[in-house]
């Protein structure tokens, strides 16, 4: 995945979706990248693959999943703004780089008030100390780290029971 915005790669999805509940998939910097991106850490499996993946089991269950993908804080920041008014009931979130640095995504987190469950492809645990530190684990309803792709349908099944069963 070159080219995050392009028509024909893009996880960014904005076709027109179906009624029902609704949850946002946001992924940060270079998560374009996955699939050649440091695979030893972070696999083979690609942003779109994990897209794909996640929508199936979503559509399985009556729930719409959108994905969006950005290098930009501000991009995120703006994407997590407009969930607040589009009604979406729950954000699946792998704020990449920007999870031990960015205080502005965790006060736009915060403000919307929409819960997340917090996803790492790698343990962040077990890796640099500058990564055991995140501005968004004690706002999230939980965080799965280390699991890979498969990460990202726990996080989705946890968030499904949530949204059945608040
Ligand atoms: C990551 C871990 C972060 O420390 C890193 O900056 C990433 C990916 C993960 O999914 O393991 O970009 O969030």
């Amino acid at each position: 995945m070159s080219n995050p915005k392009s028509k024909k790669d893009s996880v960014n999805s904005d076709k027109e979706l179906p009624a029902g509940p609704r949850i946002l998939v946001l992924h940060g910097p270079n998560l374009n990248l996955l699939g050649t991106r440091e695979p030893k850490i972070y696999g083979r499996t690609t942003l779109g693959d994990i897209h794909t993946m996640m929508e199936a089991r979503a559509r399985a269950d009556g729930v719409q999943i959108e994905s969006f993908q950005s290098n930009g804080e501000g991009e995120l920041i703006d994407r997590v703004q407009a969930a607040g008014s589009e009604g979406i009931e729950f954000i699946i979130l792998n704020p990449a780089g920007y999870t031990h640095t960015s205080v502005a995504l965790r006060d736009a987190l915060a403000a919307v008030r929409i819960p997340f469950i917090e996803v790492h492809l790698s343990n962040v645990h077990a890796r640099e100390d500058f990564r055991k530190h995140s501005y968004f684990d004690d706002i999230a309803v939980g965080t799965i780290s280390g699991f890979g792709a498969q990460g990202y349908a726990l996080a989705l099944d946890a968030a499904l029971t949530r949204i059945r069963r608040p």
